[in-house]
């Protein structure tokens, strides 16, 4: 058993992840999250009160708490989920970007080293390897190339993990992966906008001509790659995850809207985003041939799970939507 310091474990994947290794493992999991707008204590009431589960709400971008997290709970194994994640509020402002992806990852690094954390996994995105033309897939060898201030970040970040490995050799791994989806992400990214826009009769905005392409992972097969990677993954190696799944956004909006009996009138093209990747595409056969990890899920299953999902679940995402959700961290633990 290894105590886990799991960072941005009250968001979308590393909420999904938490609760993989409470129930599916001896793990003990520390979660440090400092409930941005993204962070919702909501995803985790099921394992929130497990006995191998503890959270603290704390800035991994603060020296000082972390030393302190660091030192009351002396974790084995550190992996690091905690970002700002959405490229068009990068756009608007990249302050906060730089401050968590960048800032933030580098403090986790100094206190894994100081504390003698023995594996640090980071969890990266495709989105550093910049976009593809019509052919071809992202390899770990593939260069870096991020686009928007988003990716810049996270390329940032991953460049510091290297540096680690380099330099103090450090014992970390990186991981990048592709559009995820699945159970309580946020409705700003895509899939979850759609559908919750469809349900509520809303406007489906689709950027431009709505032919750029994602390639799709369900969520929990992006957290057992990540776990695989933790646990038997090699020293400062790169592991690529993806879904096989690559579809264009227009396809994606259409058959969310066909699966609930919506009409496609609900379909608004918008200005496109600036910058906009045209094409992320994964080769996933270094994890699938060395950890022995292969995405469980198709594309249309995946996708039949989640719309499942957000209709039996419409006072979670009311409660996103609503803002109704950031108090629960008062309610539950009082004020901070
Ligand atoms: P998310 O936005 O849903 O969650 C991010 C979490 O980090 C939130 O709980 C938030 O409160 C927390 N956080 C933000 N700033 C913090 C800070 N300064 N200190 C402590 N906690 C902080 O993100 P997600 O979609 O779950 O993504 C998780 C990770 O996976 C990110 O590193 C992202 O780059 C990476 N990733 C995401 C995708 C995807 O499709 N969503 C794909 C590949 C990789
Ligand atoms: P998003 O979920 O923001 O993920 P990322 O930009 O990190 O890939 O967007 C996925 C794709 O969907 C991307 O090509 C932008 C497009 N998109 C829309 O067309 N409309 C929207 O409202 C959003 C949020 C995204």
């Amino acid at each position: 058993m290894s105590k886990i310091l799991v960072t941005g474990g009250a968001g979308f994947i590393g909420s999904n992840f938490v609760r993989m290794v409470l129930l599916g493992s001896d793990h003990e999991v520390v979660n440090v999250d400092a409930l941005t707008y993204a962070g919702n204590l909501e995803n985790l009431t099921d394992v929130e009160r497990h006995q191998r589960n503890t959270f603290v709400r704390a800035d991994i971008a603060d020296p000082a708490a972390m030393d302190q997290v660091f030192a009351e709970h002396r974790p084995d194994v550190v992996v690091h989920f905690a970002a700002e994640s959405h490229v068009d509020r990068s756009v608007i402002d990249a302050t906060a970007f730089v401050r968590t992806n960048v800032t933030g990852t580098q403090v986790l690094l100094d206190k894994s080293r100081i504390y003698k954390v023995q594996r640090f996994v980071h969890v990266s995105t495709d989105e550093v390897y910049g976009s593809l033309g019509p052919w071809g897939y992202f390899t770990e060898e593939t260069p870096i190339q991020a686009n928007s201030p988003y990716s810049a970040s996270k390329a940032g970040s991953d460049l510091l993990v290297r540096a680690a490995v380099h330099t103090h050799h450090m014992d970390c791994i990186i991981t990048r992966c592709s559009n995820n989806y699945g159970p309580f992400q946020f409705p700003e990214k895509l899939i979850p906008l759609m559908i919750a826009n469809a349900l509520e009769g809303k406007k489906l905005p689709v950027y431009g001509d709505g032919r750029n392409v994602r390639d799709w992972i369900y969520v929990t097969d992006h957290c057992e790659g990540i776990r695989m990677a933790m646990e038997h993954g090699k020293a400062g190696e790169v592991y690529n995850f993806g879904g096989d799944a690559e579809r264009e956004n227009i396809f994606v909006v259409k058959e969310i809207l066909r699966r609930l009996g919506k009409g496609e009138d609900l379909i608004g093209y918008v200005k496109d985003r600036p910058g906009h990747d045209r094409r992320y595409a994964m080769d996933s056969s270094k994890a699938r041939a060395t950890l022995g990890w292969t995405p469980r899920h198709t594309f249309e299953a995946g996708l039949q799970k989640t719309l499942d999902w957000y209709v039996a679940n419409k006072p979670w995402w009311e409660r996103v939507r609503s803002g109704a959700y950031q108090a629960y961290y008062e309610q539950q633990y009082g004020r901070r």
